[in-house]
């Protein structure tokens, strides 16, 4: 695969690439540039952490979980690249040396490119950005002085004018399409091709797994397949979206929504991941597709030139079964949007850390009430069934009933109707099924005002 970018503001063509070369092993082995560091290769440390920007912005990535061709394009800064091409230091390496933000430095690459990336997007939650970078000596507290002290600096003009963008493209490349109508004709001849989003569960796969797989293409370069479109009745989530755009775009349509997805991964991780990836994974403990069952939302799958329209709750059909044909993709997921109702839904996850964790539960409850009576109830779970399911039961116990403790009482008992969880590492079926019922009563006591005491840990 042919492909082009920007590597540290340098033009850098790559001829027969290995799709699924990391950009962390190429930037170690094949160009020498050592100080993207490598820790533990799956997306959880940072200490791999770089900048990229093309069309929508600049963000930290994890370059283990970074393929090449996701970069054709786009521009591609390192810890190399930070500082001014005269050699003085970028505001955050400046503020870390005075604020001794380093001890054994090996964190520190990844650290000072997020804290980068984080003072170009203006972000003042120092804990939201580094969630994904482990520092094993330092301590965070000289570290978030240095980011505070940066944040009150200008980005500087060699960043600003970074480029991202087609210039640096490489040609035609059938396995990077650059629009949805390329991705479909392309999956008509190559059903089984590989799609490759965020690669966030799929660097996994090549580099732990070690799987080879075999056909791949991209869906990094289709601008179109990424956008999030808000009309009067609907928001339009293109698949290729990612988790940190759907995260700030519910900051202001369900902020609570948004709350739970500033606990999804990392930084790095949500600026790569993407909403469609996080629904075809097909993954029972994936953190968005609850709370979008619990919206009402519609997914949209194209094969060629067909397109059909699913409740997303019908595509799980079992555990790593979905409802997706050979050549067929998840184009765009829609949620209705009710302009001036209430918005009700509440989004509850449970991990055993607050950040950077995978859910043991995830309750997602939707319940609409008037003149005292339960008018409509959408409740939907990770981490309670093989799929993100419904609580069906528990729905038909609330709706047309009042909004009282004893309705509330009576459907917490129907939680062992819907759900049968499973006992693993992350939790018991015990605690499981007792967690689950005991969020539809939390969700009322907050609704009635009530302070609920709980055992959560604000960043
Ligand atoms: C460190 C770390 C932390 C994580 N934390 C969380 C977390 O807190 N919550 C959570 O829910 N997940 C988490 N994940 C899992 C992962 O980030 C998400 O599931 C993510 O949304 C996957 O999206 P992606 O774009 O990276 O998918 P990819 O890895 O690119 O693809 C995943 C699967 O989806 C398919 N696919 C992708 N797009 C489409 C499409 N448009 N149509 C059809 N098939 C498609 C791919 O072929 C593949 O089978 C974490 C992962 C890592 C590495
Ligand atoms: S090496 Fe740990 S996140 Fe990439
Ligand atoms: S300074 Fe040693 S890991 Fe952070």
């Amino acid at each position: 695969m042919d492909i082009a970018f920007l590597l540290n503001g340098e033009t850098v063509e790559l001829r027969g690439v290995d799709p699924t070369e990391t950009a962390l092993d190429w930037l170690r082995e094949a160009r020498g540039l050592t100080g993207t560091k490598e820790g533990c290769n799956e997306g959880d440390c940072g200490a791999c952490t770089v900048m990229v920007t093309d069309e929508a912005g600049t963000r930290a990535l994890n370059a283990c979980l970074l393929f090449l061709p996701q970069l054709d394009g786009k521009s591609l800064t390192t810890i190399e690249g930070l500082a001014a091409p005269d050699g003085s230091l970028h505001p955050v390496q400046e503020a870390m040396v005075e604020h001794h933000g380093s001890q054994c430095g090996f964190c520190t690459p990844g650290i000072v490119m997020s804290l980068a990336a984080g003072q170009i997007a203006g972000e003042t939650d120092h804990d939201r950005q580094l969630a994904g970078n482990l520092c094993r000596c330092t301590g965070y507290a000289p570290i978030a002085r240095a980011a505070d002290i940066a944040l009150r600096k200008p980005v500087p003009k060699w960043l600003r004018d970074l480029p991202g963008g087609p210039a640096h493209r490489h040609g035609d490349n059938p396995h990077l399409p650059r629009s949805i109508d390329a991705l479909a004709d392309y999956l008509m001849t190559h059903p089984y091709a590989r799609i490759v989003a965020g690669a966030t569960d799929i660097g996994l796969w090549v580099n732990k797994d070690m799987r080879d797989l075999g056909e791949v293409v991209f869906v990094s370069q289709i601008a179109e397949m990424a956008r999030i479109e808000t009309a009067p009745y609907m928001i339009r989530i293109g698949a290729a979206a990612t988790i940190e755009a759907l995260r700030q775009e519910m900051v202001q349509h369900h902020p609570h929504f948004a709350a739970m997805l500033a606990r999804f991964a990392s930084a790095q991780v949500r600026g790569a991941a993407t909403v469609g990836g996080n629904i075809a994974n097909g993954s029972p403990i994936g953190d968005g597709p609850p709370a979008l069952i619990a919206l009402g939302a519609t997914l949209i799958l194209r094969r060629g030139e067909a397109s059909r329209e699913i409740p997303l709750e019908d595509f799980f059909i079992d555990y790593g079964k979905q409802d997706r044909q050979p050549g067929e993709f998840v184009e765009a997921i829609t949620i209705p949007r009710m302009p001036g109702a209430a918005d009700r839904l509440k989004v509850y996850k449970i991990s055993k850390r607050f950040d950077q964790d995978i859910s043991a539960v995830l309750g997602a409850f939707n319940i609409a009430v008037e003149d005292g009576k339960v008018q409509s109830a959408r409740i939907a779970f990770g981490g309670m069934a093989g799929v993100p399911k419904r609580a069906a039961a528990v729905e038909a116990a609330l709706t047309g009933q009042p909004w009282s403790r004893e309705t509330i009482e009576a459907a917490m008992a129907q939680f062992a109707t819907d759900f049968t969880p499973l006992d693993d590492l992350r939790a018991s079926a015990g605690y499981r099924l007792t967690t689950a019922a005991n969020l539809l009563l939390r969700y009322w006591l907050e609704d009635q005002g009530v302070a609920v005491s709980l055992q959560e840990v604000h960043s």
